[in-house]
């Protein structure tokens, strides 16, 4: 199948950036979309030109890595899925596809289709950990947690940082993002003596990098691949506004 593509290329963090549109031939329904874009490289590179930059590591939905807004929508439209787990069938070849990057102030163009999410990595230097010496794993399962808490812990834990929640949010929001990390040590027994402080600092800390603030718009849980609840962000309110009145 042949598809055509308009993808935004940018030289670097400073250059101006512009839709490039591109007719990419041998696409198989099959493929991934990162694997579409890879034949694109192939022939870019053939032909003497610069390949599309975009980041990818694990090319199964774990790493976070290879999110880009598809047609408008964070890791593409319909169910709510990683990129590379996205597949060429999902796509009308008679209709253009639009790539483009993440779009969010937090998250500067590095490249191409590439940002720079180390944003969210300040935000869980900011309290994303436990101080606690839990010993080792035959300790930590010394330790009983009831079983809704470490179903809770268990799905927040799956946030892989990939930054749709961002990318989708009309104000630029971390919230899910931030909920998530802080949730998944929140709810546990070794997480307890840092979890309102925890929250506090994690969440002065995105609004410190220019994440926006969160008005529960939704959209971030609508393109999240690996379903973390908007319930997270009012755990982390909850904890957020416990923080305050326990040091007033
Ligand atoms: S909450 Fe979901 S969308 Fe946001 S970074 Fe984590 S996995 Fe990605
Ligand atoms: S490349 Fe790792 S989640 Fe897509």
């Amino acid at each position: 199948m042949k598809y055509r593509v308009q993808i935004w290329r940018q030289a670097g963090p400073t250059a101006k950036g512009r839709l490039v549109e591109y007719e990419i031939d041998g696409v198989t329904a099959e493929m991934s979309f990162l694997e579409m874009l890879d034949v694109l490289n192939e022939r870019l590179q053939l032909e003497g030109d610069d390949p599309v930059a975009f980041d990818h590591d694990c090319r199964e939905g774990i790493c976070g890595a290879c999110g880009v807004m598809i047609d408008g929508v964070a890791h593409g439209p319909g169910k709510a899925t990683t990129t590379c787990q996205l597949h060429m069938r999902q796509f009308d070849p008679a209709e253009p596809i639009v790539v483009e990057p993440w779009r969010a102030a937090p998250f500067p163009v590095v490249r191409d289709l590439v940002v720079d999410r180390t944003a969210l990595d300040r935000v869980i230097e900011a309290g994303g950990y436990i101080s606690t010496r839990a010993g080792a794993a035959p300790d930590a399962h010394a330790l009983p947690v009831p079983k809704p808490d470490a179903d809770t812990a268990f799905e927040a834990a799956a946030c892989i940082g990939c930054g749709a929640c961002v990318a989708a949010c009309p104000n630029g929001s971390s919230m899910l993002f931030t909920a998530a990390k802080a949730t998944h040590l929140g709810v546990l027994p070794q997480g307890q003596p840092e979890r309102y402080t925890r929250a506090r600092d994690m969440v002065e800390t995105q609004d410190d990098l220019g994440f926006g603030g969160c008005t529960l718009a939704g959209e971030c849980t609508a393109v999240c691949p690996k379903g973390i609840p908007l319930s997270t962000i009012s755990r982390l309110n909850h904890d957020v506004l416990s923080a305050a009145m326990r040091a007033g």
